[in-house]
């Protein structure tokens, strides 16, 4: 039987990524018999709700998928809304009187799992409460699961980390990134560790470089009042980028296990090569969107959104240089992106390989140079992976061309990958690790993102904003690479 059974105690109960993400996440978890009799979810926030208001936000939360009404509303009688202050100490004891109540109630075996997704600000207050308030119970197990941002920086970052500590063991605590819960990034580990032809190739005698592109059409959205304060390295390279470029770093864990898995991870970033000031101003570029007008409809630059200051210099775009120090990738560059705004949404990993020492097939012109031999991991909207290779052309003589082996997801395969969230809770749900980030991580990615941040907070952007809606990006971005004698495989 594989039926889980505990309470969610969902701090941002009435927030958008608990009706974007985590409502319909739990409910695919039912409809697949993983939640079934033996779940009960708290839903908590300020605003005072009713069960009855609630149950019609959770449905409404679910209206996107394929479901009856008698299985949403049986889903739906599992959530309770209790309005709470979470700096008041009095309503934890509230708290626990319902935790308690639908413990015995729905047979939960007091095992607990915490859910913070609210502000930020709070994460270090919850769980202090949680603990001082004796909400945690003795028998059952108690699982943190910490929504991002996790601090704004290392010095932030350390503090929440050790209040969250004060309350939960590391062994507890499930930080998320999302892009760990995605198909095709845990794939990567597949197409290392399951193929001799690739494993064998991977280091830096064969590799010349690594690309990453998390590329972005929306532009900020209403979730602007937020990036003001973080900008694209905090919002995506110091987490998601980080964290792929690690798995395709690390040295193959001892066996595929949270623990073996965490240690290559905390290894190889211990290699992480962290700028000087000077580096850092040659090795990262960043940019802001401005207006543009595509298909006679205007888009807003960035400084125009609400919520931002009208002479913002926050990023919406980075590109960057990474590396790391060991045997293994000495001299492989690792290439990054991320943007908003840009032409296409799309997250990929292009693996360049090196040029043979020679290109025997006498080429006459720049067309018959050899190209470049290159893996292509496709993350999103499409899943699988590529391999451009050199073929003969067809016809007279000996020319050679690229060709791309192509293997593309179905999408009957995709639509029964589940959702990366839905993925993330199932883990944590099993006590599974694995996907999520350990702190040794995230202070090592910290460091990383500071040295870039505070060259930057020192010399104001004066070309802002400097890439126009629905391009790659800013024209530096292209000669990050240009200087090294390279340039971005994915050119849309
Ligand atoms: C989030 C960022 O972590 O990831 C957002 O805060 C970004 O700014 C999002 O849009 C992208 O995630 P996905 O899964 O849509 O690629």
């Amino acid at each position: 039987q594989n039926e889980k059974v505990a309470l969610f105690i969902i701090f941002g109960g009435s927030g958008d990524l608990a009706r974007r993400k985590l409502y319909p996440s739990l409910f695919r978890l039912y409809q697949k018999g993983y939640l079934d009799q033996h779940f009960a979810v708290i839903g908590t926030a300020r605003r005072p709700w009713t069960d009855d208001y609630y149950h019609q936000i959770v449905t409404d939360s679910l209206s996107d998928l394929q479901a009856t009404d008698e299985q949403v509303a049986a889903f739906a009688s599992h959530f309770y809304y209790q309005s709470h202050d979470v700096t008041n100490s009095e309503h934890y004891v509230v708290l626990e009187n319902l935790a308690k109540k639908l413990d015995q109630q729905y047979e939960l075996q007091s095992n607990r799992l915490y859910y913070m997704a609210m502000s930020p600000n709070f994460f270090g207050t919850i769980a202090k409460h949680l603990k001082s308030e004796q909400i945690l119970t003795a028998d059952g197990f108690n699982r943190l699961i910490i929504e991002k941002p996790f601090g704004h920086d290392y010095n932030s970052a350390e503090e929440l980390n050790e209040q969250i500590r004060a309350s939960f063991a590391e062994d507890q605590i499930y930080r998320i990134d999302h892009y760990l819960g995605k198909e095709m990034v845990q794939n990567i580990s597949a197409i290392r560790f399951g193929n001799n032809i690739i494993e064998s190739l991977w280091n830096n005698r064969y590799i010349d470089n690594i690309q990453i592109t998390l590329s972005e059409a929306l532009g900020v959205e209403e979730r602007a009042g937020y990036y003001e304060t973080a900008g694209a390295m905090r919002d995506m390279v110091q987490n998601h980028i980080s964290q792929i470029a690690t798995l395709l770093a690390m040295e193959p864990p001892v066996s595929f296990s949270a623990t073996d898995i965490r240690d290559e991870k905390i290894k190889v970033l211990h290699s992480l090569h962290i700028d000087t000031p000077e580096e850092a101003r040659r090795n990262f570029v960043r940019g802001q969107y401005g207006p543009a007008t595509v298909d006679g409809a205007r888009l807003e630059g960035y400084r125009e959104a609400e919520q931002v200051a009208s002479d913002s210099n926050v990023e919406t775009y980075v590109a960057g240089k990474m590396e790391f120090e060991n045997y293994r990738w000495a001299g492989v560059p690792f290439y990054v992106r991320t943007g908003k705004r840009l032409a296409k949404k799309a997250t990929r990993v292009d693996v360049v390989f090196k040029q043979l020492p020679m290109n025997i097939f006498n080429a006459v012109s720049d067309e018959d140079k050899l190209g470049d031999n290159v893996l292509t991991i496709y993350v999103e909207p499409t899943e699988g992976f590529g391999l451009r290779v050199n073929a003969k052309k067809l016809g007279q003589g000996f020319a050679t061309r690229p060709v791309d082996l192509d293997f593309r997801h179905s999408a009957a395969a995709a639509g029964n990958s589940p959702e990366a969230y839905e993925r993330l809770l199932l883990d944590a749900l099993n006590g599974d690790s694995t996907n999520f980030t350990h702190w040794n991580e995230l202070s090592q990615t910290w460091k990383f993102a500071d040295v870039v941040e505070k060259v930057w907070a020192e010399n104001e952007p004066t070309d802002f904003p400097n890439y126009r809606s629905g391009s790659m990006g800013p024209a530096a971005a292209n000669e990050l690479l240009a200087r090294d004698g390279r340039h971005w495989i994915f050119d849309p």
